[in-house]
């Protein structure tokens, strides 16, 4: 019988140096695992505010681990040809045979540790794949956190013009208001309140408001509880607060109680006390959260 001679890429790559191979696979496998965890790391980095040093750095090791460790696999863990076997005859023998079997057992195993490799793989990938719908969320403007709900007034506060300088008791006429801040936070939105004086004596909105309102001051958020909108316009004759935004009313004697509009609920007060030197204090921060409806999750 002629010989022939067979080309053709070899089905069974020889392992016949499998520990070398299984250290192969396992660096692989750690160099998928270095790069989620750089990814990881990354995607932190990025949601705590970014270090373009840092995130530089992982994005490197985050592609560089998937880069090497598919080049490896493809180098060290895949068979490469071609390979030329001469053999007289087409039918298989007894030997070889059996020497197939054998090898298909032991492939077997090493298609399980490819499965493994297949969805560290697949693990990296898709947690680089998640990290770029961060840039996304980021754009959609900073986590709110406390800010909407909390504001500076504390017990004590100087109660503080626009320009700084404090309040006293002498600075508004019956009929005034003025927009004032807690001292140090000047302009702070959230801290906005409206100051009116309806009258010289002391003022009672609600019980439980005896000490409120010193020397006919009161004190309300400017935050509108409808939509936000800064409520400012004092009308003295009615005594009532104006938000321009949708023309809610709020009845200032009553705790800025809405009357008219869309609001569905006061204004909250602060509680307001005058020092030895005759300068307006806040007693407390407010006793209720301040604002629309979903700032409502605190106190002020
Ligand atoms: S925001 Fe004040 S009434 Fe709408």
């Amino acid at each position: 019988m002629s010989e022939i001679e067979q080309t053709s890429r070899s089905s069974t790559y020889d392992y016949s140096s499998m520990t070398g191979g299984r250290t192969m696979e396992t660096f692989i496998g750690a160099l998928f695992g270095v790069s989620l965890l750089a990814t990881v790391g990354l995607g932190v980095t990025f949601w705590l505010g970014g270090q373009p040093q840092i995130e530089g750095a992982l994005l490197f090791v985050a592609l560089a681990g998937i880069g090497v460790g598919v080049v490896a696999w493809g180098k060290y863990l895949t068979p490469h040809g071609p390979f030329v076997q001469e053999r007289e005859e087409l039918k298989s023998s007894d030997v070889d045979r059996d020497a197939f079997y054998k090898s298909l057992e032991r492939g077997t195993k090493v298609l399980g540790r490819r499965s493994f490799l297949g969805k560290m793989l697949g693990v990296s990938l898709g947690a680089f794949g998640i990290l770029q719908l961060f840039p996304f969320l980021r754009s959609l403007g900073p986590v709110p956190g406390k800010s909407l709900y909390v504001t500076d007034w504390k017990n004590g506060s100087q109660v503080t013009k626009v320009d700084g300088s404090p309040v006293t008791v002498n600075d508004l006429e019956v009929g005034g208001a003025m927009t004032v801040f807690p001292e140090g936070f000047i302009g702070n939105a959230v801290d906005q309140v409206i100051l009116v004086r309806p009258s010289n004596f002391n003022l009672v909105t609600r019980p439980g408001r005896e000490t409120w309102g010193p020397q006919g001051y009161l004190a309300f958020s400017k935050v509108c509880t409808h939509a936000g909108c800064p409520v400012g316009l004092y009308q003295e004759l009615t005594q009532q607060l104006l938000c321009p935004c949708h023309q809610s009313l709020f009845d200032v004697l009553t705790g800025a109680t809405p009357v008219f509009g869309p609001a569905p609920r006061p204004l909250p007060q602060l509680p307001l006390s005058v020092d030895t030197n005759g300068v307006l204090r806040s007693q407390s921060g407010f006793n209720e959260p301040i604002g629309p409806g979903f700032w409502e999750r605190g106190n002020g």
